[in-house]
């Protein structure tokens, strides 16, 4: 499975997904959050997060373009590089040595998509034009590791 649909009606159903996705991941891994302003791609970081029970720490990386969560079962690295004025920025940044360390989620991890590694997660957010609370998270694999994983994802959800 490289590509499927989930709808997520509230917040609280994006934080169980991205729950549930971090069950699956561990160091080395990279997920790209992408889709408009307030689609809720931090909201899935701190979901993912509290996996780790990291949530209550979550701040937005959107100024220091990353910030760092250490724990004993994975280091998580957030990053925010919508204001990066470009890819030379980021590895600038030394923002790929980040990608062996730990698990990278990044937000508009599309505008760096020359530095990201060969493999990893998309997931994009739509908003619903006509309910509020609603968006579809259309997730892609690219990477037979990361197929494995949409197909657990995918078993737990449907
Ligand atoms: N189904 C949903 N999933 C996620 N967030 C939702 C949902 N419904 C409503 N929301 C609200 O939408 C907002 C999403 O904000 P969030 O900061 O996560 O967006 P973002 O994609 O990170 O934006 P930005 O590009 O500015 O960083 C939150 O206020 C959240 O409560
Ligand atoms: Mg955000």
């Amino acid at each position: 499975m490289k590509l499927f649909y989930l709808t997520s009606n509230s917040s609280d159903e994006t934080m169980k997904i991205a729950k549930t996705l971090a069950s699956y991941l561990s160091n080395g891994d990279t997920v790209v959050l992408t889709g408009e302003l307030g689609c809720g791609k931090t909201k899935f970081t701190e979901g993912f997060l509290s996996y780790f029970n990291l949530q209550d720490e979550i701040s937005s990386p959107t100024f220091n373009i990353v910030q760092e969560y250490l724990c004993t079962a994975a280091n998580i690295y957030h990053f925010d590089v919508y204001r990066l004025a470009d890819v030379d920025e980021f590895y600038a940044i030394g923002g790929e040595e980040y990608f062996e360390k730990g698990i990278c989620l990044i937000e508009w991890g599309e505008l760096i998509e020359e530095a990201l590694p060969l493999e990893y997660l998309k997931i994009s957010f739509q908003k619903d034009p006509s309910k509020e609370n609603t968006r579809t998270l259309k997730f892609e694999a690219f990477g037979n590791n990361y197929e494995t994983i949409l197909n657990h994802i995918k078993e737990e959800f449907h």
